[in-house]
């Protein structure tokens, strides 16, 4: 298949709740789903969602396993803009998932390559993955991919572009954002059976227009989730307006 299922809706609450669909029923189906989470602005509305439905008695996350896609080379969790800080702020401390279960890459290993190896172990003792949920970064970087990464990378250590430093210096308190993180490669994340690309805000209109319409190359490297035959993409229609405004 080469264009991805379009999910356009009203809201980033919307987008919020069309992606909890999908991990709900995921869960139902089978309640040890292995999942790919993302951090950043994006999901925050959809982790406030599961964290409701949770609390509902919707969602039952306490056979579930999830791996992140990415972490900052070192930042301590309980430094600011840390990603298992995020997650836990925002998930993990919020519903029934098990500590044990929950894998992000530690960015404070003492051996970074060896960290990489373990993580890729780690996803194929689980038997791979179920359902990646993804953001997509303004240059169009999925995880730490960022434009120029092989569309086959396995986890590893990665330079972070200025572009996605400074995107993130919000999350950082004023202090320097790190140069290097770890990130689940492209290769890693294709291998998910299916996938859900999260877009919201009318900043990311022009880079998802160049993902789903513009060559497929890695100059853009969320335009591989083309080539994948399960992607569902959920924007908001600030983020589709040039979709829809494109002539046919
Ligand atoms: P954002 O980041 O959700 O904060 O826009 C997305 C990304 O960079 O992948």
């Amino acid at each position: 298949m080469e264009t991805p299922r379009m999910v356009v809706v009203e809201s980033v609450e919307e987008v919020a709740q069309r992606a909890a669909d999908y991990v709900e029923a995921l869960l139902e189906r089978k309640p040890d789903a292995v999942l790919v989470l993302p951090t950043g602005r994006t999901p925050v509305a959809l982790y406030r969602e599961m964290k409701r439905r949770y609390a509902a008695g919707r969602i039952d996350f306490s056979r579930a396993r999830t791996f992140n896609l990415d972490e900052w080379v070192g930042v301590a969790p309980d430094e600011p803009g840390s990603y298992a800080g995020f997650m836990t702020e925002h998930l993990y401390s919020r519903v029934n998932l098990r500590p044990e279960n929950c894998l992000i890459p530690d960015g404070l290993a003492a051996d970074l390559e060896a960290e990489c190896r373990r993580y890729e172990d780690r996803i194929r003792q689980v038997g791979g993955v179920d359902l990646a949920v993804l953001g997509i970064g303004q240059n169009g970087h999925i995880g730490f991919n960022e434009p120029g990464t092989s569309f086959e990378a396995r986890t590893h250590v990665t330079a972070v572009d200025l572009s996605t430093q400074l995107a993130n210096a919000y999350a950082f308190d004023g202090r320097p954002v790190p140069s290097r993180a770890i990130t689940m490669g492209i290769g890693t994340i294709l291998e998910a059976r299916d996938i859900l690309l999260l877009v919201t805000g009318p900043e990311k209109s022009e880079i998802l227009l160049r993902a789903l319409t513009g060559p497929v190359g890695e100059d853009v490297p969320a335009s591989i989730l083309r080539r994948h035959p399960s992607v569902t993409v959920v924007a908001d229609y600030t983020a589709a307006s040039r979709l829809a405004a494109r002539p046919d």
